[in-house]
């Protein structure tokens, strides 16, 4: 199989390399997401026995949950070719007639952000996607012929944490759509070990659960969760994690006890401490935080929902109790105690 990136690469962050020698290199052992790995290796079984390429398949989801590590074992468990793009790399029609010509029977066109694609290249992607030809545009102008091309029978692979601002005729051209939810700490202990594993820093299952706990439900972050505590334990300790090492590294991280970041933290304490625990409109939200409303609720709020911090009422956002306590504020009285994961 080769790949090939459609723009040129940038130099690669740390977080990136290490991020592509932990990729899993099987299906199987990509860990979790249970139902999302049976229904792709039911389909991809189907396609090979049947020669036939896969239906175009769509992954949502908030970021670091998988989706472009998905697309990559797909690539590789159909033994075929990945090209890789992204919406916003794409500019005009024409970035696409190249990768899209070259194309083997079967190969994987991958389209990460792929909510970010404008809408001229959306529109030349249906008739690939659907026929598996191309529209051509010999000239500028009212007036300039167009060539039909045809290409080979490919799947698109596209990934986006805004589903929402998919349009709906891009959406209904997938045949297989997706969902990756945050992860149970349990799986994310077993990710953190294989990374440990991986990296060769000697760990105990303690500090592995206490890396795995406060990872935000996401394998990124307890990806690099684990970077900074060996760094800790090489530096302050003996180079082993062990549960007081990990405690104090991510003490010292100002990692929160539940796994919130930066956003999830400011998010609650605005609710908090400007509208008095809520409710408040996500238009409001969005404008007192300074960030896009369909941002909030996609890949913010999920996480404080499932967890108990936050609600969404018919009125607005709710601060929970938990929320209110976690963030070291006393609730005010009459606020019902929210059933909470934790
Ligand atoms: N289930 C898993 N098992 C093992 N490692 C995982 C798993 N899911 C993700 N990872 C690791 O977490 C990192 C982030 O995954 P990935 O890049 O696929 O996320 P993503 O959903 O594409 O994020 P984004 O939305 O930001 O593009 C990678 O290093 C990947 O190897
Ligand atoms: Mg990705």
């Amino acid at each position: 199989m080769t790949r090939a990136e459609i723009t040129t690469p940038d130099i690669l962050s740390e977080e990136q390399a290490v991020e592509l020698s932990l990729r899993p290199q099987r299906l199987a052992e990509f860990i979790g997401q249970a139902r999302v790995k049976e229904s792709l290796a039911i389909a991809i079984d189907a396609a090979r026995a049947r020669r036939e390429p896969l239906d175009h398949t769509l992954f949502f989801g908030p970021p670091g949950l998988g989706k472009t590590t998905l697309a990559d074992l797909m690539a590789r468990e159909l033994g075929v070719n990945l090209v890789t793009t992204s919406g916003p790399a794409l500019e005009k029609p024409g970035d696409l007639v190249g990768p899209l010509t070259n194309l083997r029977p079967g190969d994987v066109l991958f389209i990460d952000e792929i909510h970010r694609l404008r809408p001229v290249i959306e529109e030349f992607l249906y008739p690939a996607m659907e026929d598996y030809r191309i529209d051509i545009r010999l000239a500028e102008g009212p007036r300039a012929q167009t060539v039909t091309m045809p290409i080979e029978r490919f799947t698109l692979v596209g990934a986006t944490t805004r589903l929402g601002m998919l349009t709906a005729p891009l959406r209904a051209r997938f045949g297989l759509v997706q969902q990756l939810g945050y992860y149970p700490a349990e799986e994310l202990e077993v990710i953190v070990r294989r990374t440990g594993e991986v990296l060769q820093v000697p760990m105990d299952p303690e500090g592995a659960r206490e890396i795995a706990r406060r990872a935000r439900g996401t394998p990124r972050v307890a990806n690099r969760l684990l970077r900074r505590v060996r760094d800790y334990a090489q530096v302050r300790a003996d180079g082993r994690i062990t549960r007081a090492v990990a405690d104090a590294a991510l003490a010292l991280l100002d990692v929160d006890h539940l796994g919130l970041d930066d956003m999830d933290t400011r998010l609650l304490r605005t609710i908090i401490e400007k509208f008095d625990g809520g409710p408040v409109g996500l238009g409001t939200l969005a404008a007192a935080i300074g960030e896009d409303g369909g941002t909030i609720e996609e890949v913010y709020e999920p996480f404080l929902v499932q967890h108990g911090l936050l609600q969404r009422t018919p009125r607005g956002r709710v601060a929970t109790t938990q929320a209110w306590r976690h963030l070291g504020v006393v609730p005010p009285a009459g606020l019902s105690e929210q059933p909470g994961l934790f």
